[in-house]
């Protein structure tokens, strides 16, 4: 069962380097780091700007999402061009804080990751109506359907901005033993090896083009549909175990949301940023979801 471990914790003779480690595995293991008091700055001024941007329940797009790489901002129900563009350069800002402190607390990961989006979450998460797979308050592991992470890991770095409420988790077991509970025996299929001849070398020439829709791995294909498994089952969500979490407002709180099983139950405005972090660099590769099926399915999975 995932655990908090509360940060900055008191060094005594431990150097950045053993520390960022230990994090790693902390959070490798899966488990959240949780600060109280948010680590990084982010202007006052600007939060409360934010805070007075109401999304229409209506929008098509749930958050309003970041793209780091390209510098774009997508899903803002637009008010006034000025008021974009001061949303636009808060995410901006927001997105390299959080990058620069990441790269210092996990310093085993810093630059073999991928910068994925950034997002806001303006709605209030409890009682929202939407359709049962983006649906948040379901305990669900995350796998992204447009942006395949070919065996690497989803972390993301969560603060809650909203001045009273605190952002209500709920988390049941890690994604190992989910597995263990949930393959086979009616339950989801063996994930199966990447296939053989023009399939196999269309998914390499895809995954080089970066045409992601093409590019997913079996790794891809299999934790795409255990999200909407876990989600759709009502076995899991009516006899899992489950452990209630507050965050409290100002608090940040870090996990690999593809090992950490989580609902989220209620809270509204959140600032989110994700990374892909490369397998290459954990510092325990046996724990990760890839190598967790690969051992199940014996065989090769990206
Ligand atoms: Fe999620």
């Amino acid at each position: 069962m995932t655990q908090l471990v509360p940060l900055p914790r008191a060094l005594h003779d431990v150097s950045p380097e053993e520390h960022g480690r230990w994090c790693c595995a902390r959070l490798e293991e899966g488990n959240i780091l949780f600060f109280e008091k948010t680590p990084f700055e982010l202007s006052p001024h600007e939060v409360l700007f934010l805070l007075g941007q109401k999304q229409s329940e209506a929008a098509y797009h749930k958050n309003i999402a970041y793209r780091p790489l390209s510098d774009r901002l997508t899903g803002y129900a637009q008010r006034s061009a000025a008021d974009k563009e001061r949303v636009h350069a808060f995410m901006r800002q927001y997105s390299q804080t959080v990058i620069g402190f990441t790269r210092q607390l996990l310093s085993p990961y810093a630059g073999l990751w991928t910068v994925d989006f950034a997002s806001f979450r303006p709605q209030q998460e409890a009682g929202r109506q939407i359709r049962l797979r983006a649906r948040n308050d379901l305990l669900h592991v995350d796998s992204f359907p447009t942006r395949p992470s070919n065996g690497n890991r989803i972390l993301r770095v969560f603060t809650n901005i909203n001045p009273s409420e605190p952002r209500v988790w709920e988390t049941s077991e890690t994604f190992d033993n989910l597995a263990a509970r949930f393959v086979g025996a009616g339950g989801m299929p063996l994930p199966r090896g990447m296939p053989w001849g023009p399939k196999r070398v269309l998914n390499k020439l895809a995954r080089a083009a970066r045409i992601h829709s093409l590019a997913r791995s079996p790794y891809d294909e299999w934790m795409l549909r255990f999200h909407h498994f876990l989600k759709a089952s009502p076995e899991f969500q009516e006899t899992c175990a489950r452990t209630r979490w507050e965050f409290p407002p100002q608090s940040t709180w870090l996990a690999f949301t593809d090992m950490v099983s989580h609902a989220v139950l209620s809270g509204q405005f959140a600032l989110e940023q994700t990374f892909i972090i490369s397998m290459s660099s954990l510092v325990l590769p046996e724990k990760a979801p890839v190598r967790v099926l690969e051992r199940i399915a014996g065989c090769a999975l990206t």
